[in-house]
């Protein structure tokens, strides 16, 4: 029977407990989730791709029902290329949703047999966003819990 392929798709600079609280869920959805990490990102990222794919290789392991791959140019080329028919996107608040439903229908109209699926973290994740985690790690403030342990550790090696 043809496996079912999602990808999970973002920056991960840095992988967060949402993002991994995302990633398990997916997981129940596919038989193979690949997250991808992009590559043109136009944020200035703080760790490069290497780091980021390292870090995430260093939570997930070397599952073969999770690869990580990184990726340039657009999602759903890429999505066809790995054979995924699910996009992964993590909703936290109502303030994700424009962006994320503008993303989801222009990679319809892009790629009509994509379908983009929303799901939620754990409440106590909801606050929680990369962006945020740097500020604060940056500013010397705890982020325990928030990222895992090797993920804390390497955001103090960097600030
Ligand atoms: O974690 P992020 O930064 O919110 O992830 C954004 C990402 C990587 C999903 C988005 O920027 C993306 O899909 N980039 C690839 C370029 C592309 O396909 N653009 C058109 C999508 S509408």
């Amino acid at each position: 029977m043809a496996q079912r392929v999602a990808l999970y798709p973002g920056s991960f600079d840095p992988l967060t407990n949402g993002h991994l609280d995302i990633l398990s869920r997916a997981r129940r959805l596919a038989d193979r989730v690949v997250m991808a990490i992009v590559e043109n990102d136009s944020k200035e990222p703080l760790f490069s791709v290497e780091e980021r794919s390292e870090m995430i290789r260093e939570i997930v392991g070397d599952d073969p029902a999770l690869p990580i791959r990184s990726f340039s140019g657009l999602l759903v080329d890429f999505a066809q290329e790995v054979e995924a028919t699910l996009i992964v996107r993590g909703l936290r608040a109502v303030s994700d949703y424009e962006y994320e439903l503008q993303m989801a229908l222009m990679n319809r109209r892009l790629a009509p047999g994509i379908e983009t699926v929303f799901l939620m973290a754990k409440e106590e994740y909801s606050y929680v966003s990369s962006r945020l985690v740097k500020e604060v790690a940056k500013l010397k403030g705890d982020v325990t819990g928030l990222v895992p342990n090797s993920v804390r550790i390497r955001l103090q090696q960097r600030f």
